[in-house]
């Protein structure tokens, strides 16, 4: 290749990392929830965390899952801290469920059947969503309950739901489940944020 057709390459490239420079500083780029990526968008990102999901979870060893006990454990702790977003039998909408973007699925209706892929989501969270790692403050063992869990949530009455959460003992992870919530530690906020959406559901209907 000619030099001056190396130049203009070269320009060309300048050109456009000047003008997605400009174009991100301008704040030009809507960043609302409430506004929908081009469908192109949407594709790009759902391959993007699908293929990474599936590479990062490729060496997850899946235990035995059809076990009673980590199935209620997995109950108390899902009830606990997931349901403001994931919603539980009877309840097909939450303030979050619906306003976040992307939106968390409805897991009660979406069956939980790639064990090692939810194991790998629920510990790392999904970057750029609402998502959270749990790993920051549970150990592998309560993942694992939660996995167990949603495995037969679909099948679940509102009924057999209280029923198992009841039977569960409430919220247990291995992690800072018992330590005073005063520090700035990250599990600590952690444990903060995943109270929030379960008061909320659980509170008297509050005015707008
Ligand atoms: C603040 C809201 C929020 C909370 C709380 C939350 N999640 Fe999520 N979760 C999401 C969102 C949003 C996604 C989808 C992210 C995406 O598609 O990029 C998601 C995705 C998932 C998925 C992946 C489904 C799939 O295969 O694509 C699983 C499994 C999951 N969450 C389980 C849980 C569990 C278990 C808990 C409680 C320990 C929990 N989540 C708490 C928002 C939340």
């Amino acid at each position: 290749m000619k030099p001056i057709n190396w130049l203009l390459g070269l320009l060309a490239i300048a050109l456009i990392a000047v003008g997605a420079g400009v174009f991100i500083w301008s704040g030009a780029y809507n960043i609302a929830a409430d506004n929908p990526h081009w469908p192109l968008t949407e594709r790009l990102m759902s391959t993007l965390r699908d293929r990474s999901i599936a590479a990062q979870a490729s060496d997850v060893v899946v235990p035995a899952l059809d076990n009673d006990s980590l199935i209620r454990t997995g109950a108390g702790n899902y009830d606990a801290m997931c349901v403001g977003c994931h919603l539980k039998p009877g309840v097909e909408r939450s303030e979050a469920s619906a306003g976040l973007y992307p939106a968390p699925p409805n897991l009660t209706t979406r069956r939980t059947d790639d064990a090692a892929r939810a194991f790998w989501v629920i510990k790392h969270g999904i970057k750029m969503s609402g998502m959270p790692a749990w790993g920051l403050s549970m150990e592998d063992e309560h993942i694992w309950g939660m996995v167990a869990f949603l495995r037969q949530l679909p099948d679940m009455t509102p009924e057999s739901y209280r029923e198992l959460v009841s039977a569960s003992g409430g919220h247990s992870h291995g992690g800072q489940e018992d330590q005073p919530q005063d520090g700035g530690d990250k599990p600590t906020d952690a444990h903060e944020e995943e109270t929030k959406p379960r008061s909320h559901d659980d509170a008297p209907p509050h005015e707008h």
